[in-house]
């Protein structure tokens, strides 16, 4: 199995925007808390988060075949290309079944919304919680390119209360909010 250098390597090729590559760090990171939670294999389910908007950049159109098909190639393992398969299940008809499949949906949408919280607080990610992302959830007009269908969907294949779900996410990008930008001494500078 490609590990986790290689995946870097492979994010850093494939996309540019710094955006993008933030919002794929902090999946990584939110499904590696979910696996410490759940007992899963912590390197491979972190592949999962890292690569799984690989091509969206690149090949829209396809995303996230194109990704699957390269990955594939790499020997990246089946249980990492279903869940990067099931994420975008509208468009592969490939269903969420395995544990890290519905975790990696469930972190995906509520990791940009956390993220875009962050970044409209005085103190970023160090005094947040999860109240102040509800309130947010509700605002429609916030982030309103974070589908709240899919935020609830992710909620319910987490299958935890929204609020305890959304304090995981919390520590999760805790543990990378420097390379997210996302503390409060990050966002005065
Ligand atoms: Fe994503």
């Amino acid at each position: 199995m490609p590990g986790r250098q290689e995946a870097v390597a492979l994010l850093e090729e494939w996309v540019e925007n710094e955006g993008l590559r933030k919002h794929m760090y902090a999946v990584e990171a939110a499904v590696r808390h979910y696996a410490r939670l759940r007992g899963g294999d912590e390197d491979r389910w972190g592949l999962a988060g890292l690569l799984h908007d690989l091509d969206w950049e690149k090949y829209p159109e396809e995303h996230p075949l194109k990704a699957v098909a390269h990955l594939r190639e790499e020997g990246y393992p089946e249980e990492v290309l279903h869940a990067i398969l099931a994420h975008r299940s509208d468009f592969t008809g490939i269903e969420p079944e395995s544990e890290l499949d519905k975790v990696l949906i469930g972190c995906d949408e509520l990791s940009g919304l956390v993220y875009a919280t962050c970044l409209v607080r005085p103190n970023g990610i160090d005094d947040i919680k999860p109240k102040s992302v509800t309130k947010k959830i509700k605002d429609k007009t916030f982030a309103a390119g974070v589908s709240r269908d899919a935020v609830q969907k992710g909620v319910e294949l987490i299958g935890l209360e929204r609020v305890e779900h959304i304090q995981n996410i919390i520590d999760a990008l805790r543990t990378v909010a420097v390379r997210l930008q996302i503390r409060g001494e990050d966002l005065r500078s």
